[in-house]
C-alpha cells in the first residue's frame, strides 16, 4: 500500500464532548491551533448542538472565532437541526457534520428522533448547505452495535449511508459509538456499504472499548478505505451511549499507517506531542499507546 491515508481528527469534538470536568475555551482553541501545526488537514472543531444536551461544547460560537484558521484546513462542526446551522454559518463555518444513527433505539436517545425523523429534520440544513457553498459530512452511528437495540441489521446501516450520500454529504463516516466491533465484522459491514456507495466516499470512526480498533480499521484498509476519525490521547465518547470509550487514538493510527507506507502528511512526534499536552490539561495520563512510547524513548 503506497498511498494515502486522511485523518479526521475529531479530539476537540468527540474528545472534549463526555468530559465531566468543563474544559477552559482557551484549553479547547489551544488544542485546534495545536493540532493545526501537525500537517492534520481535518480538525473537527466543535459541535453547534443544543448547550442543554451538550453542556461542554456549549462554547462552540467562542472556540471557533478563536482559533486561527489556517488555509488547507477544513475545521467541520457538527450540526443537529436548522438552529444549529444558522449559529454555525453566523460565525464562519464552511463544513458542517450531520449525524443520525442506524439504530432507531439510540437515535432517540441521542437526538431524540427517530431515523427518518432524523433525515427529514437535515434536508433543510443541506438544502442551506448547497446554496451557501457549505460543505456536508454525514455520520452513522452504531454501525457495529447499540447499547440499547444490540445487534444492528447491515441492511439499516446500508440505507442510512446511502439517504444520506444521496441528501448530498461528500463523505460518510461509519461509526462503531461503543467499540464493539471486530476485524471481520468491521470489514463485512464495510462490504456492504461500499457496494452502494463509493469507497472514497466512506470514512472509519471507531471507538476502542475493547482494543479493537487499530485491527479494525486494518481490516478495513485492506478493502480500500483511506480516510480514518481518531482522537489524540484516545479521548472521547458520546454522553448517550452507554459504555462508549475513547476514540481510537490518532497517534497509534499514524504510526501504524506510516508503518505500512500509508502516508498522512502528520508529524508523528508533534502530533503525539499535542495527545500529551491534551492528556496533562485534562488532568490524566495519555491514552494512546504511541504517545507513552515516543515519550518514554525519547526522554
Ligand atoms: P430537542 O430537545 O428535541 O430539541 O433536542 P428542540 O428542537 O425541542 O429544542 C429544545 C431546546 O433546545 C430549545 O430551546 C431550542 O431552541 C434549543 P428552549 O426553547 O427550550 O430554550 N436548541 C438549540 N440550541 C442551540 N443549538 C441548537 C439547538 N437545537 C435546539 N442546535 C437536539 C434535539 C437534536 C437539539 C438535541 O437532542 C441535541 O442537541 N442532541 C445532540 C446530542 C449530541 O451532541 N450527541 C453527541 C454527538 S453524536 C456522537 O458523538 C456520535 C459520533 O461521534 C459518531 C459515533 O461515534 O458513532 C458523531
Ligand atoms: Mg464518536
Amino acid at each position: 500500500m503506497t498511498d494515502s491515508v486522511r485523518i479526521v481528527e475529531v479530539s476537540p469534538r468527540d474528545g472534549l464532548q463526555n468530559e465531566k470536568t468543563q474544559v477552559p475555551t482557551a484549553t479547547k482553541i489551544e488544542l485546534i491551533d495545536r493540532l493545526a501545526r501537525t500537517g492534520l488537514r481535518t480538525i473537527e472543531a466543535t459541535s453547534f448542538v443544543s448547550p442543554k444536551w451538550v453542556p461542554q461544547l456549549a462554547d462552540a460560537a467562542d472556540v471557533f472565532t478563536g482559533i486561527e484558521r489556517r488555509p488547507g484546513i477544513a475545521y467541520p462542526v457538527l450540526v443537529p437541526n436548522l438552529t444549529g446551522y444558522e449559529r454555525a454559518v453566523a460565525v464562519g463555518v464552511e463544513e458542517i457534520a450531520v449525524f443520525t444513527a442506524a439504530s432507531e433505539a439510540f437515535n432517540r436517545t441521542n437526538i431524540n428522533a427517530g431515523i427518518d425523523e432524523s433525515l427529514q429534520r437535515f434536508a433543510p440544513v443541506l438544502e442551506r448547505a448547497r446554496a451557501d457553498g457549505v460543505r456536508v459530512r454525514g455520520y452513522v452511528s452504531t454501525v457495529l452495535g447499540c447499547p440499547y437495540q444490540g445487534d444492528v441489521p447491515l441492511t439499516d446501516v446500508v440505507r442510512v449511508a446511502r439517504a444520506l450520500h444521496d441528501m448530498g454529504c461528500y463523505e460518510i463516516s461509519l461509526g462503531d459509538t461503543i467499540g464493539v466491533g471486530t476485524p471481520a465484522r468491521a470489514a463485512t459491514m464495510l462490504r456492504a456499504v461500499s457496494a452502494e456507495l463509493p469507497i472514497r466516499a466512506l470514512a472509519l470512526h471507531f471507538h476502542d472499548t475493547y482494543g479493537q480498533a487499530l485491527a479494525n480499521i486494518l481490516a478495513c484498509l485492506e478493502l480500500g478505505a483511506r480516510v480514518v476519525d481518531a482522537a489524540v490521547a484516545g479521548t472521547g465518547g458520546c454522553p448517550y451511549a452507554r459504555g462508549a470509550s475513547g476514540n481510537v487514538a490518532s497517534e497509534d493510527v499514524v504510526y501504524m499507517l506510516h508503518g505500512m507506507g500509508l502516508d498522512t502528511g502528520i508529524d508523528l512526534p508533534a502530533l503525539a506531542d499535542t495527545g500529551r499536552w491534551l492528556a496533562a490539561a485534562l488532568g490524566r495520563e495519555t491514552g494512546s499507546r504511541v504517545g507513552r512510547a515516543i515519550e518514554t524513548t525519547t526522554d
